[in-house]
């Protein structure tokens, strides 16, 4: 493989030349108390690191970018760690999808600004991820990413939490009357334990995974628990090894194609993953060049077995499933479903990088003979609800509850279902459809986690646990429940979920991927008439970019002057 030569790495434009600007730029090295050896001749790699005091999951990454520079520094590379956005999932109002594509543009505006020859993408928390490669794919530097990885099990009175999928479990139970206060308080303080990410096979475990099958990170990164010391020896080693993917110019072009984002739905789908690995597989599949839409998807999803016997569609947790093997392992029982010649970034294909992985539980990862599902947990929908698309996690939902007609009792907001949902006096039975609009790309705004609609508490009360629900909101990727969500377009810009009035007949056929309003075209027609747009949410700033910019989940929710087109010049250095 042909390398290149000091003099071509792209940083020596800004500190190569015997000019005045490159008097100034290096001067400014030395201002920081570099000197020549330091950077003369190194590739300078940017470690990007979202790491803030309210990143919640990343709180082990101020150390861990100490390790990956320690790597960068042991192959002859010069770190330089830079900030990123650091997108908390649970604490950021009123979601992170809203800022997943100011990260994607943070992302590649600093790849192209700064004078870097490779990136470490430092993410875990859900859009940090898609938000990191989405603006890596875009700027085409080489790039590898260091996985937060997931937090340890949570603990309560020798009970086993898991995250999002538990406390949802035991606020039913709490509303229901049948756990207490106290209960609940204990809950709190245990449910996450340490550094990392959610370790249900929420959005993040999904993302991650996804990442290793894109061949993204170092075989087996994905997997390894945030505390455990396993994470910062892969950490340095990604460090190390963007350094030579620099020199061999390693980018993600140059990995990824459309077998790869098969390889990276097909994991996703085995992992029993979230619902929103649909719209960010989606938005970075786009920036790659590759054209994944709804239907691709849902045709691996119909080949594909869930063998990932964790929370919320199974048992375990991502400490589990390491011990069991991890990721690697999982790829290995996949088989011929993965396009196994594809290449990583750790220079051998996926085949070689899941050569001789074993899975040591065969309980928390399924063999395909013996799956947790026969098929893929994600179904995508369609019918006269949602002409382009909506999406259930079949695997976390009531198997009663997959062929369901139920008349349908509407909340305009989520302010309105707060209000209107405990009435006594709502006509709510457990065969009815509830559903929630105004709550996609440009109705959330950012098409909030609303998706799994609390159940009313006369119900709860009388035992029921689930219910069929509608919405063009997202949900996290740690609920579960029969929620058909990401509904296609948007009710906010006069999509069908606009059109629903109360008891109105709504199909759910997951078997037959139709979502329908059984009522008349003609009525339809009639209450599209009627139809106004709601209230802009906002009218200037980054929120009117958004609003004017936004795609519709079906797309990927990307902005529409972000995706692919002429590149971007380089910048001149004057
Ligand atoms: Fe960060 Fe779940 S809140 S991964």
């Amino acid at each position: 493989m042909a390398r290149k030569r000091p003099e071509e790495l792209r940083s020596q434009r800004w500190f190569g030349p015997a000019d005045l600007r490159s008097f100034g730029h290096r001067s400014r090295l030395n201002q920081l108390g570099l000197g020549p050896d330091d950077f003369r001749g190194r590739p300078v790699i940017g470690v990007l690191n979202t790491w803030s005091d309210l990143m919640h999951c990343h709180g082990h990454f101020r150390e861990r970018a100490q390790d990956v520079k320690r790597g960068v520094w042991q192959a002859g590379g010069l770190p330089v760690e830079i900030p990123l956005s650091a997108l908390n999932e649970v604490i950021q109002k009123p979601t992170t999808m809203l800022y997943r594509n100011l990260l994607a543009i943070e992302t590649e505006e600093t790849a192209r600004s700064q004078p870097l020859d490779g990136l470490v993408l430092m993410g875990g928390c859900d859009k940090t991820l898609p938000g990191l490669l989405m603006g890596a794919f875009t700027a085409d530097l080489p790039a590898i990413v260091v996985p937060a990885g997931p937090m340890l099990r949570g603990n309560w009175r020798g009970n086993v939490l898991g995250s999002g999928s538990d406390m949802w479990k035991y606020w039913d139970e709490k509303r229901a009357g049948t756990i207490t206060d106290a209960d609940w308080a204990e809950m709190e303080a245990g449910i996450a334990r340490s550094v990392g990410t959610c370790m249900t096979a929420g959005t993040a475990s999904t993302l991650a995974a996804l990442v290793e099958a894109l061949g993204m990170c170092l075989p087996g990164a994905s997997s390894i628990p945030a505390a455990d010391a396993a994470h910062p020896r892969m950490a340095a080693a990604s460090g190390r090894r963007i350094v030579e993917m620099v020199w061999q110019d390693v980018r993600p072009s140059t990995l990824v194609d459309a077998a790869s984002f098969d390889n990276a739905t097909t994991v996703a789908l085995a992992i029993g993953g979230s619902t929103n690995a649909v719209i960010h597989l989606v938005a970075m599949a786009r920036r790659a060049g590759v054209p994944l839409d709804l239907d691709r998807i849902d045709a691996l999803s119909r080949r594909t077995p869930v063998l990932a016997n964790l929370r919320p569609s199974g048992t375990f947790l991502m400490e589990d499933f390491f011990y069991a093997g991890g990721i690697r392992a999982l790829m290995a029982s996949l088989g011929e479903l993965l396009d196994l010649s594809r290449p990583t970034v750790a220079g051998v294909t996926l085949g070689e990088a899941i050569a001789g992985a074993e899975t040591y539980n065969a309980d928390v990862i399924r063999p395909r003979a013996n799956p947790l599902q026969p098929e893929g947990g994600l179904a995508i929908l369609r019918g006269n609800l949602a002409p382009e698309g909506a999406v259930i996690k079949s695997s976390a939902a009531s198997p009663a509850l997959l062929r369901h007609t139920g008349p349908a009792i509407v909340f305009d907001t989520y302010n309105m279902l707060s209000a209107r949902l405990d009435d006594p006096a709502l006509p709510v039975t457990p065969a009815s459809v509830l559903v929630l609009r105004n709550a996609g790309p440009v109705g959330g705004p950012g098409m909030p986690e609303w998706g799994m609609l609390p159940l009313p508490r006369k119900l709860l009360q009388a035992g029921v646990r689930d219910m069929v629900r509608v919405s063009d909101a997202r949900m996290s990727g740690t609920s579960y429940g029969t929620c058909v969500l990401h509904v296609s377009p948007e009710s906010a810009v006069g999509g069908p979920l606009a059109l629903v009035r109360d008891g109105d007949p709504v199909t759910l056929d997951v078997a037959a991927r139709r979502l329908s309003l059984d009522v008349d075209e003609a009525e339809l027609a009639r209450r599209r008439g009627e139809w106004r747009a709601p209230a802009p949410h906002y009218a200037r700033g980054y929120g009117l970019v958004h609003l004017r910019s936004v795609r519709q989940a079906h797309e990927g929710c990307d902005y529409d002057f972000l995706e692919r087109g002429a590149p971007t010049p380089e910048p001149e250095i004057h």
